[in-house]
């Protein structure tokens, strides 16, 4: 009954929501910790447009979230037209390979990547090449080794989901200058926020003027607070919107979501504030590991992949005693590791002790 492709597929495992988590374990407190998500909350600002704005939900929203790209392109610095909306960066990556990907065809991703890349590659029954490189460090050169005919697509993701690894200018440049021009790379910058005061860190914003090919995604989801209000954006050439605008579902973008989000831009100190919490959890959780003798990896997002030494699994059942989740390394093949989100000071202090408890057990 059903295309060929969905064999290979399987569902996307999201965590569930804490409410849900909290009825099913019977746990008064929960940190969820598996979805890098902010501790912070929206901005105060955004809540207050959809209360204004919750009474027009009889309408349709405006299919082209006109206003909101206005604004995007004024702070970016772009034409409105090389702006697309979507219903968060996760439909972003469905158009694109929706517009690239015919049968057969192949893109290139580095391990360990964003999961939601391979099935949309599937789906549109391509091949998603994996590339692996020496340590956790960015390395051009395998990824333009991995070019063939069939390549249509480079997926690169700076910071990385999991690692938190940014991709630096120079070997930014070096891949962007080596890629044909007829192969799009896109380049997922879902946590740029957070990597933004980092001096090597490019703005891939920078680099559209030169390359036509080049796709930057970002996000609503994770420096704004923002993820069940689903909205991410592409920032492109106007040839590569033209073409993902004739993909797009037509009220993909709801209207509360663009009112939260126009209201957000409006509100960059709650970003900002974000960005500080971020940084204090993260030091913690350093601190906690350089302490414990743990390997991690320095990360320039919202969240840490650490080596627990043992099996990660063994970790997760632990944590989830004490009402914590974080995400399984074995996802991406990595089972003593775990990826785990920055929360709420109190989130980290929660972590902290459990793992300690677990550590001289
Ligand atoms: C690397 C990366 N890209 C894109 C997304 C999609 O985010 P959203 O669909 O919430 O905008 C995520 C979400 O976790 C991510 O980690």
């Amino acid at each position: 009954m059903f295309r060929n492709c969905l064999k290979q597929l399987d569902p996307y495992k999201a965590g569930k929501p804490i409410s849900e988590l909290k009825k099913e374990l019977g746990l008064d407190q929960v940190y969820k910790l598996n979805a890098n998500e902010n501790p912070m909350g929206p901005s105060t600002e955004a809540m207050k447009a959809i209360a204004t704005i919750i009474d027009q939900i009889s309408t349709y929203p405006d299919a082209g979230s006109d206003r909101l790209r206005l604004a995007l392109s004024g702070l970016l610095g772009t034409k409105p037209s090389q702006i697309l909306l979507g219903n968060g960066g996760d439909e972003i990556i469905r158009l694109v390979t929706e517009i690239l990907i015919d049968p057969g065809d192949e893109a290139i991703a580095s391990v360990p990547y964003f999961t939601l890349y391979r099935n949309n590659v599937q789906l549109m029954n391509g091949i998603l090449k994996e590339v692996r490189f020496e340590s956790f460090d960015f390395e051009p050169q395998r990824i333009l080794e991995a070019i063939t005919s069939k390549t249509k697509l480079i997926f690169l993701t700076s910071p990385n989901n999991p690692t938190g690894t940014i991709i630096r200018r120079e070997k930014l440049i070096e891949l962007l200058g080596q890629v044909p021009k007829d192969i799009v790379i896109l380049l997922d910058e879902a946590y740029y926020d957070y990597a933004a005061d980092c001096l090597e860190y490019p703005d891939g914003i920078a680099y559209l003027k030169d390359y036509d090919n080049l796709i930057v995604l970002r996000t609503f989801s994770k420096s704004s607070g923002l993820a069940g209000m689903r909205v991410g954006y592409a920032v492109s050439s106007e040839k590569i919107i033209e073409a993902l605008l004739k993909v797009k579902l037509v009220f993909n973008v709801n209207i509360l979501a663009q009112a939260a989000a126009l209201a957000a831009l409006q509100d960059p100190r709650h970003v900002q504030k974000s960005i500080q919490q971020n940084k204090r959890s993260l030091k913690r959780l350093y601190d906690y590991f350089d302490s414990n003798g743990l390997e991690y990896v320095p990360s320039f997002a919202n969240f840490v992949f650490v080596n627990f030494d043992r099996p990660v699994l063994e970790v997760i059942q632990h944590f989830s005693k004490d009402g914590i989740f974080i995400t399984p390394g074995t996802v991406w093949g990595y089972d003593n590791w775990g990826r785990i989100s920055t929360g709420s000071d109190e989130a980290m202090t929660a972590v902290i002790n459990s793992m300690d408890r677990w550590m001289k057990k």
